[in-house]
């Protein structure tokens, strides 16, 4: 993600979150040292479909945002931002993966299931805006006996 993505990340912000992260915090997360965000592009256009921001700190990440454009939903862009950054962190050495989700999500948390992330604990009112808990998932890279790694289908198949 660079500061010409803004706008078209802002444009999918706002069609996901009911308190969306303005433009100016997704420029702020640009500056931070610690702190990644990748984009997924559609191929010929180039328009920003989705993208996933994390921090790296010491080890340990933290997903802060995830998100599709409702109209590119359930067609696996989602799956490839989150495993295109879980390898990433396995290539910086991360241990440990956390994140907050709605309770009510389960869209989300049927993803990251299918990453192996768990639950781990709840945190009560955690969301301002609606009062809705956070469950906390994590996923710890050390244990990972079979780490998922996604697989685009091939072109040719007909499976
Ligand atoms: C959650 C989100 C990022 C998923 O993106 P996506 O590109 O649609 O996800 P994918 O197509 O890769 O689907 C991956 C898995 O997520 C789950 N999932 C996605 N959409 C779902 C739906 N409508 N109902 C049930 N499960 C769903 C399924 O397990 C799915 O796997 P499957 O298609 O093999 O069943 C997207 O729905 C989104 O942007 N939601 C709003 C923002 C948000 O909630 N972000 C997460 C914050 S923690």
């Amino acid at each position: 993600m660079t500061e010409k993505d803004l706008d078209e990340v802002v444009e999918v912000e706002r069609q996901s979150f009911p308190t969306p992260w303005s433009k100016g915090l997704f420029a702020k997360e640009l500056g931070i040292p610690f702190a990644r965000a990748f984009v997924a592009q559609e191929k010929d256009s180039g328009k920003v479909v989705g993208y996933l921001c994390f921090w790296l700190v010491d080890g340990e990440s933290h997903i802060l945002n995830l998100a599709v454009h409702p109209r590119r939903r359930r067609e696996g862009i989602g799956t490839r931002l989150l495993a295109f950054g879980l390898d990433y962190c396995r290539g910086q050495g991360v241990r440990q993966i956390t994140l907050e989700v709605r309770r009510s999500n389960v869209k989300a948390m049927s993803l990251y299931r299918s990453f192996q992330f768990q639950p781990q604990g709840v945190r009560r009112k955690y969301y301002t805006d609606s009062g809705e808990d956070a469950v906390v998932m994590g996923l710890d890279l050390e244990k990972e006996k079979f780490p998922v790694i996604y697989e685009p289908p091939s072109q040719g198949s007909k499976g």
